[in-house]
């Protein structure tokens, strides 16, 4: 997938940014750090790279980054500014702070990768303090209002599947029923993509479970059809236990029930091409929303473009899954 890039004109005579990486780690972080450090030096500004996130603002650690800086990181998962979830930077006297130590090292904006709670933070240090900031969706979850996707989500959903893929072969062979939990925290991104890639017998979505009871009926269902073995994609929501309690009972119920929770493995890994496209094009995009004199804004894509919304418009709001991705992953797996 490739977007179509905003036409912008440079307004600003910025000659130094700094970028960091917050919240969750996300493949694809890297190519959105070697696309906002080249965009720059390619535009004649400084980039500094801040270390793990929010905390590396609050003391003070950031270096100058040059094009040798951000060669053969492309293809690498995690994030190699490393990343944190800052406390200190929730205090309204630190983020005043900040500012004046940026202003102080004639740093100009600040560009943040991370997820709503990261992009929350730089929203609050730009009109506080009014230093400029922007936002890129680096999460895996692909939460984040006012944008299609965010970087990391389609490499999360890939690696979940390859998983999932070998937990059919062993489900088949013992004709077990395997219940397989993804993360997302309280929404089901992955879930419904996993799912429908996967297909799923069942996906439990968070707020839109189905009963016990609609759950065994399902099975049955499968198995009366001749399945002999069954995938259950649940989505990670807010109940830690919700996938162990149930296969607990699914085998009080005479099933043979198993249960594998991805985990940590999700976040991890080379980004796809997908991931490396986009984060490339967001992170030079964001460059240029700041040359432009435009801050405060998510740089995201809708439909087949890069677009930027303002960040009070999308922070803090609950990014709604379309009902169709839930109905179409049950409606292929009966
Ligand atoms: O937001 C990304 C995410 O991986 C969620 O899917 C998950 O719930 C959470 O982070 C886990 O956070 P941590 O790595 O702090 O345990």
């Amino acid at each position: 997938m490739m977007w179509t890039m905003p036409q912008l004109k440079r307004t600003q005579a910025i000659k130094r940014i700094a970028l960091l990486t917050s919240g969750g780690d996300a493949p694809g972080m890297n190519a959105a750090v070697r696309a906002v450090v080249r965009t720059a030096l390619e535009r004649d500004v400084e980039a500094f790279g801040v270390e793990k996130g929010y905390s590396g603002l609050v003391h003070g650690q950031m270096a100058l980054m040059d094009r040798a800086s951000v060669a053969n990181i492309l293809h690498r998962g995690g994030t190699v500014l490393k990343t944190d979830r800052s406390e200190e930077f929730k205090r309204p006297e630190v983020r005043k702070r900040i500012a004046e130590d940026l202003r102080r090292q004639d740093i100009g904006a600040l560009v943040v990768i991370g997820g709503d709670g990261s992009l929350t933070g730089a929203h609050l240090l730009q009109t506080e303090t009014g230093f400029p900031v922007i936002g890129l969706p680096g999460t895996i979850d692909n939460d984040i209002f006012g944008t299609d996707d965010s970087i990391g989500f389609d490499t999360a959903v890939n690696t979940a599947l390859e998983a999932i893929d070998r937990i059919r072969d062993t489900a088949t062979s013992h004709e077990r029923v395997f219940l397989v939990e993804v993360m997302g925290r309280s929404t089901g991104f992955i879930a419904a993509s996993v799912g429908i890639a996967g297909g799923a017998e069942i996906v439990l979505m968070p707020g839109r479970d189905l009963g016990f009871e609609e759950i065994c009926h399902t099975l049955k269902e499968s198995e009366r059809r001749g399945k002999k073995s069954s995938l259950i994609v649940i989505a990670e929501g807010e109940n830690p236990n919700l996938t162990n309690q149930l296969t607990r009972s699914l085998n009080e119920h005479g099933f043979q029930a198993r249960a594998a929770i991805l985990g940590h493995v999700q976040r991890g890994g080379s980004p796809t091409g997908h991931d490396r496209v986009l984060a490339s094009m967001l992170g030079s995009a964001a460059v240029d929303y700041l040359l432009a004199g435009q801050s405060d804004l998510l740089v995201g894509v809708r439909g087949d473009e890069v677009i930027a919304a303002p960040l009070a418009q999308v922070i803090g709001k609950k990014k709604e899954q379309p009902r169709e991705h839930i109905a179409l992953a049950r409606l292929l797996a009966t």
